[in-house]
């Protein structure tokens, strides 16, 4: 059964997923998830490494996992992805060349970021230079130090570490076409957006070409703070408020005002969404105002935060755009994971990272 695992560690807590590919689709063979304690991973970063390593052998513990191999994600505001354009070369030398060609294109010291670059397209500039359009990804060495530590405290072995955003766009994307027609015209431009507790994934991709990418430093946490400050309750009782009463109705008549507790929360939770939904759709507007391509198509919705009730909804009237909410479960095999359809359920929205982890491993 030996498959490959995504692991993904979040501010809420850490998940790993492990899937096996054969003929046809991948099979999903074990996921599970322990929580970590507040304060272990803080937007997305690790903190306490020692916290959540004891997580992690936790979750090897009851997950059943068949190696202890696995794929890491990075998602914060200490890496950073900015689509740039460079002066064509084989790919070889470009990579080796990249912290001389990138020191003046991210917001970080070259000599503390770890540097990749994925090509997009080849193109003429009005020159006549030949140039590489792609993206370029810088992580701080420090941010990620600290991820490989805390799984190699675990006992567990780190064998590739990707951008969370690729890994939600290879779990949850739609038509992933191979071949030069990928992104051509008439394939559909499609945006996902993976809500967690503290980081947004935002992408925008054609027939499964990233176009565009963008980490932004909030998610379902700030809603639950939002209420835990509006009303002087703690943090518990906030979040069980949220889950309660959801991100509210899109903009319409404001319901009546009768300044119970619920009636707070839901103001709280209504601005509060508005804030995070203002800020997805901000970054629509970037990528339509800088690129020249199809507008986009569709939003695809996941991630823990994506179960809040009206989110879709918020989106939808903000973006203009049909919103759909999705998890990789049905295009996966479900296979002997001994979680019960209702368990399997509960860890869907949080398992598109670690499925996309898994995928790109496997
Ligand atoms: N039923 C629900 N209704 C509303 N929100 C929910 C519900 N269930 C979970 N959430 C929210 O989902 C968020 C966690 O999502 P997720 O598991 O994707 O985040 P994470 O990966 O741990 O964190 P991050 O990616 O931000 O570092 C929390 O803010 C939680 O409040
Ligand atoms: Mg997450």
């Amino acid at each position: 059964m030996a498959g490959a695992i995504g692991l993904d560690i979040g501010t809420s807590g850490v998940r790993a997923a492990e899937v096996s590919s054969g003929k046809g689709r991948a099979t999903l063979e074990r996921l599970a998830e322990v929580p970590l304690p507040p304060g272990a991973v803080r937007d997305g970063e690790v903190v306490d490494v020692a916290a959540v390593a004891a997580a992690l052998r936790e979750l090897w513990a009851t997950g059943r996992f068949s190696t202890k191999k696995v794929a890491l994600g990075v998602a914060n505001s200490r890496v950073v992805v900015r689509q740039v354009e460079l002066p064509w070369m084989p790919l070889a030398d470009l990579k080796a060349s990249l912290a001389f060609q990138a020191q003046d294109l991210v917001p970080m010291p070259i000599d503390q970021a770890l540097l990749d670059f994925h090509p997009l397209e080849e193109f003429e500039a009005p020159t006549g230079a030949r140039l590489l359009r792609g993206l370029l990804v810088a992580a701080s060495r420090e941010m990620v130090d600290k991820l490989v530590d805390a799984v190699q405290q675990a006992k567990l072995v780190p064998t590739s570490v990707d951008l969370t955003s690729f890994a939600v766009l290879r779990s949850i994307g739609s038509v992933v076409i191979a071949g030069p027609a990928a992104d051509g015209p008439g394939v559909p431009v499609e945006a996902i957006v993976d809500v967690g507790a503290c980081v947004t994934n935002v992408l925008v991709h054609q027939g499964g070409v990233p176009r565009f990418v963008r980490i932004l430093p909030m998610g379902g946490q700030h809603l639950t703070e939002a209420v835990a400050d509006r009303l002087g309750v703690p943090f518990e009782r906030a979040e069980q408020l949220k889950q309660e009463l959801g991100a509210g109705a899109p903009d319409g008549p404001a319901p009546e005002w009768d300044g119970s507790e619920s009636d707070h929360a839901r103001r709280a939770l209504a601005d509060a969404t508005s804030a995070l939904v203002a800020e997805i759709r901000g970054s629509f507007d970037y990528y339509v105002a800088s690129s020249g391509t199809a507008p986009i198509a569709h939003l695809l919705l996941s991630g823990g935060s994506a179960r809040l009730a009206g989110l879709d909804a918020r989106l939808s009237e903000a973006t203009r755009l049909p919103v759909r909410t999705v998890t990789p479960l049905p295009r996966l095999r479900i296979g002997r994971t001994g979680l019960s359809e209702h368990a399997l359920g509960l860890l869907a929205p949080s398992s598109t990272v670690p499925v996309g982890l898994a995928l790109g491993a496997a």
